[in-house]
């Protein structure tokens, strides 16, 4: 955990806030790549994943908060009550996101989805990787970043429905052009879906959910099976209304937790044996079906009776 004062507070468009955070002690924060994200222990009681965006070679990192109606309490904490010199614990960055080595990029954002992707348009810029950036808002009052977007050529604010625009601002797949994305789950879906019927790879689609998957609905939460840890040998039963880390927890295992939702990847373990219910948003497809899979200990369940873990 680091220590970080708010020492910048401003609103981008009419409905998120940007948040600069530099280190308590007046140290460089630790260095981070477009993609990564924080956690954020704010005051209210509650842990958010924020993507770091802006410029990834400053000491200091900033995080553009989105306001949501129906907000859990982050969300409206920031908003309403986030003070400039207010002291956060936060985490250091982890990245599930990163950006690969492309000859081009296509970056696809929506809404709040923009953050990663706006340290990505100027990473790419500052290396010279040839790069689009369709950024879609509802109107042009809401976008994070105007300013910035709009002096870069390769950056096109859009408040056209993506559903409409989409299948042509996304161009035909080529051997050296990846596209990375991020924003709403309905959005991401309709541009794999428009990628898709393109011709587009899988392999070359990269992108990030904000929300969390929906959650099973009453009585599907599972069955019950056995976790057991490879290392000791020790099993317990994971009931219908247990997750497996609450199960670990109750008897005296260390889980690293965060979002609890499975979008962070905090909690994500190898398997050992057995076969995973995967319902984290997290994980690509091809990584819930490699040969060596990682489980969301938050969320996941088990297909087979027992499912052995690398702890
Ligand atoms: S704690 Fe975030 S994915 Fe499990």
């Amino acid at each position: 955990m680091l220590n970080a004062i708010v020492d910048g507070l401003w609103r981008e468009g009419d409905k998120s806030l940007a948040v600069r955070l530099v280190a308590e002690n007046g140290d460089a924060l630790p260095a981070w790549q477009p993609g990564a994200h924080i956690d954020v222990h704010l005051p209210c009681g509650v842990v958010r994943q924020y993507s770091l965006t802006g410029d990834c070679g400053e000491e200091s990192y900033l995080i553009c908060v989105g306001r949501e109606a129906a907000s859990r309490g982050g969300s409206r904490y920031v908003h309403e009550t986030l003070r400039p010199g207010q002291r956060l614990s936060i985490s250091a960055p982890r990245n599930l996101f990163p950006l690969h080595q492309a000859e081009r990029v296509l970056l696809l954002a929506a809404g709040i989805g923009i953050t990663p992707l706006y340290a990505m348009a100027l990473h790419l810029k500052a290396i010279g990787t040839p790069f689009t950036l369709h950024y879609y808002v509802r109107s042009r009052e809401s976008a994070a970043f105007a300013r910035e977007l709009s002096q870069c050529a390769d950056c096109v604010i859009h408040t056209t429905s993506p559903r409409i625009t989409l299948a042509e601002h996304l161009p035909a797949p080529e051997a050296g052009l990846h596209a990375w994305m991020c924003g709403p789950a309905g959005f991401m879906a309709k541009a794999r879906e428009v990628a898709a019927a393109k011709g587009w790879d899988d392999a070359h689609i990269h992108s990030e959910a904000f929300q969390p998957v929906a959650p099973p609905a009453a009585g599907d939460a599972g069955e019950i099976f056995t976790v057991k840890l490879a290392s000791t040998g020790e099993r317990w039963p994971v009931p219908a209304d247990k997750t497996i880390a609450q199960v670990l927890q109750e008897n005296g295992v260390d889980v690293p937790l965060s979002c609890e939702m499975g979008i962070c990847g905090a909690c994500l373990t190898p398997v050992i044996d057995g076969v995973v219910d995967h319902r984290d948003s997290v994980q690509s497809d091809a990584e819930k079906s490699a040969a060596n899979q990682q489980v969301a200990l938050c969320c996941s369940r088990s297909h087979s009776r027992e499912l052995v873990i690398g702890l």
